[in-house]
């Protein structure tokens, strides 16, 4: 059994056997539109979603496979206070895979410790997204050929941004990547994720404060919506909410065959004069989305009926830090009655492994 919590949980050959998949997928969709005949696919949505959701299901559609699930909590048991490992124990009697987006981070870990069918992190607060990832990933592959020897700006909401913080983790696993960070001080990239690429991973990065500064040496532009939802405090988002807005005039000095990425929801970080700009590759990353689930789920049903083990997402049988309580609010330790787990990173600092949050 394997699971996706986090990017980091497939190899490099394994992100890019399903990068490939997907491609094969595209090129010949009538092949795979039995593969999953008979399989049920769990939409467990704890948060608002469009894109994911819809592409979870349309891929699992498009695969010969059923879809069931919730997309609102208040919908589902969780309201009268079940906890994430009593429903997916509830959850694995009805489907064959669960593709799970939560407020709390590590909450989709929770869920693979009890699940016994293949978890798929759908989004965990601020803390990951990996299918996004890969759709980023599988975009980048058609749009520039490669994943190496890459310029890429990401800018706007880098510190509650979960699809910047998979990519960029992702992305330092290969030769010759450089990461600008663009944003506001208030929105820098988490102090975790400074110190992890400094200490162990092969990308070289640095910060900016503005976009233009930057714009000509960019292969990819990768924008992020300032994300109101994960702001405790309301003044701070409307001191920040409006910086970093891309507009034709700032695209002027960009590369003819730059990229313009966007996770989406868009809400004012692009304008729409941006959208007939052939650069602007948003929408077919939608597109793409949907591909690499289909690859994405096709694969982990059959390392489940193959019995793979888990190597990678952590074992809980593995020695553990205990006696520590995570400092995070939004993590799902803070409200559910979960086992504390706590590791030491390749920095020598010791980690919440459900969200990521330094112990103190
Ligand atoms: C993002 C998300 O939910 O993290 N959207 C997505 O999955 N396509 C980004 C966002 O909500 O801003």
């Amino acid at each position: 059994m394997r699971h996706l919590i986090d990017p980091m949980d497939l190899t490099v050959e394994e992100t890019e056997r399903i990068v490939a998949l997907a491609e094969e997928i595209i090129a010949d969709r009538a092949r795979f539109s039995q593969a999953c005949r008979g399989k049920k696919l769990a939409t467990l949505f704890y948060e608002p979603s469009t894109r994911t959701r819809l592409s979870f299901t349309a891929a699992m559609l498009e695969l010969g496979g059923e879809v069931i699930g919730f997309s609102d909590a208040n919908s589902s048991s969780v309201s009268k206070g079940e906890t994430v490992a009593d429903t997916v124990r509830v959850v694995r009697c009805f489907a064959d895979i669960i593709a799970m987006r939560h407020f709390k981070e590590g909450a989709p870990l929770v869920a693979s410790q009890y699940a016994g069918i293949p978890i798929i992190n759908a989004g965990d607060g601020s803390h990951a997204h990996p299918t996004q990832t890969l759709t980023d990933l599988l975009t980048i592959k058609r749009e520039k050929g490669r994943f190496d020897h890459l310029k890429i700006g990401f800018c706007g909401d880098l510190k509650f941004g979960r699809t910047v913080h998979s990519l960029i983790k992702a992305l330092s696993r290969y030769e010759g990547v450089e990461v600008i960070l663009i944003s506001p001080e208030e929105l820098r990239l988490p102090d975790y994720m400074l110190q992890e690429m400094s200490a162990r991973s092969k990308l070289r990065f640095r910060e900016v404060r503005t976009m233009e500064e930057v714009m000509p040496e960019l292969d990819v532009l990768y924008m992020t919506r300032v994300q109101k939802e994960r702001f405790l405090d309301e003044e701070e988002f409307d001191r920040v909410k409006d910086s970093f807005v891309l507009d034709p005039s700032k695209l002027t000095t960009a590369k003819s065959d730059m990229i313009v990425l966007h996770p989406l929801p868009r809400v004012n970080e692009i304008t729409r004069a941006v959208d007939n700009d052939p650069r602007a590759a948003y929408f077919r990353q939608v597109e793409n989305g949907k591909f690499v689930r289909m690859a994405l789920i096709y694969t982990l049903l059959r390392w489940a009926d193959e019995n793979r083990p888990y190597d990678r997402t952590p074992v809980f049988s593995e020695e553990y830090l205990t006696g520590i309580t995570c400092p995070n609010k939004r993590c799902i330790s803070a409200t559910e009655d979960v086992d504390p787990i706590f590791r030491r990173g390749a920095d020598g600092v010791c980690r919440c492994a459900y969200c990521e949050a330094k112990a103190r």
